[in-house]
């Protein structure tokens, strides 16, 4: 493949030795994670541990792994590796919104501007500093509104913030800024500007969003598989716009909520996504349910057809995406973003048996072992 150009002459890491059409005793498997897939792999029949670095079928791999090496290894026809290599395009903000904008345009010059409108479903959003005077702009229609601020390189709710005046990001640009001696400049670390959701829907006045498991195994053909389990994460404190600095009201991450001093692990702060189906279902009827979740399918699939022509397509990959969707008070789902190593450390025992049947069914549509799939009943999938 053309994308392997170091192939012959800079084969550094992985050689795999095995060839496609020799028979496998066994799958050999690296694990850069220690939680809950390494359990998986572990227990599946057939699978052992790969003792060498470099003898493997299958590795669960971490993205910086994948960058140091994805560039300078010859895989076998049979090797399977958890992510794809410019997964970025997708997973960091900034990246994410650049591309649904362009997605959005390109809709819009080609079928029209009723088809782009399908697309506004993620808040308006700059990348700072580089969009500073777009964002300066559009803050000064709407003086007073909310706005969030969010490194694109950190995660788990770090370094965010929220702010109603230009003078707090004159703040941060001071503080987050720091000379470069080689560069002999200043740099400010980037963040994106979005809109904040001012009115989320609230159960109990807590604020929510949800964690919706996609599974992508080629992005050209795209076929993508939905986890039909999931959760919404809620906050720990009570909603209040008056209270903008309170991460534990505003943030819904568990990295934060369990922070809290009231934190309990043992109830954690979810609700399995059935059992937000069945309240909403209560409240506003199961027609209205089934519409928020077929937009909620629209996201998914509309934000990764957005990425389908840059993502490099690997046949030697797949990925699992933790998208954060945020339903406002009118049951609007809004893409938050979505995550490249969502994760999979288990807050309580119900947490582990849902990522574990989730670990699980995504190595049965893997299918190292070649059973071919249509075993697995809780996931469903869209192809195009
Ligand atoms: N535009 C927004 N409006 C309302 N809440 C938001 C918005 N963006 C983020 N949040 C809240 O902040 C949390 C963290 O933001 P997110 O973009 O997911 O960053 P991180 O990578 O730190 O998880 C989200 O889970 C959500 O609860
Ligand atoms: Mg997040």
């Amino acid at each position: 493949m053309a994308k392997y150009k170091n192939i012959g002459f800079k084969i550094q890491n992985t050689i795999q030795k095995k060839r496609d059409s020799e028979p496998r005793g066994c799958i050999r498997f690296r694990c850069s994670l220690t939680n809950t897939i390494l359990d998986v792999l572990r227990q599946r029949p057939g699978w052992i541990e790969a003792k060498d670095d470099s003898e493997w079928d299958f590795y669960w791999c971490d993205v910086g792994w994948l960058r140091d090496n994805f560039d300078h290894m010859y895989l076998e026809e049979h090797v399977r590796i958890s992510h794809f290599r410019n997964h970025y395009q997708l997973t960091r903000k900034n990246l994410m919104v650049k591309n649904l904008k362009r997605y959005r345009k390109l809709l819009e010059r080609e079928t029209g501007r009723l088809e782009a409108e399908k697309c506004d479903f993620f808040p308006c959003t700059f990348e700072l500093p580089f969009e500073y005077h777009l964002f300066v702009e559009e803050f000064k229609k709407n003086p007073g509104r909310t706005w969030i601020m969010k490194p694109v390189g950190r995660s788990q709710g770090e370094g965010i913030f929220l702010f109603r005046k230009l003078k707090d990001i004159m703040d941060w640009k001071k503080e987050g800024s720091r000379f470069d001696e080689q560069k002999d400049e200043t740099q400010v670390e980037r963040y994106v500007a979005q809109r904040y959701i001012e009115n989320p829907y609230l159960i109990g006045g807590r604020k929510f969003d949800l964690r919706i498991y996609v599974l992508v195994t080629s992005f050209i053909p795209l076929k993508v598989y939905l986890y039909r389990d999931g959760f919404a994460r809620f906050s720990n404190a009570r909603f209040s716009l008056s209270s903008i600095d309170d991460h534990y009201a505003h943030l819904t991450n568990v990295a934060i909520q369990k922070t809290a001093q009231d934190y309990d692990p043992e109830k954690g702060c979810k609700w399995q996504i059935q059992q937000l189906r069945r309240y909403l279902g209560a409240k506003h009827g199961m027609e209205a349910v089934e519409t928020v979740f077929k937009d909620m399918d629209a996201i998914i699939v509309r934000s990764l057809q957005s990425v389908q022509k840059v993502i490099i397509n690997d046949k030697h990959c797949f990925e699992l995406y933790g998208y954060d969707i945020l339903l406002d008070e009118n049951l609007k789902p809004w893409l938050i973003e979505v995550n490249s190593s969502p994760s999979l450390n288990a807050t309580n025992i119900e947490d582990y048996g849902l990522k574990f049947r989730l670990l699980e069914d995504i190595l049965h549509i893997v299918d190292m072992e070649r059973r071919s799939v249509n075993c697995c009943s809780i996931l469903y999938v869209f192809s195009f």
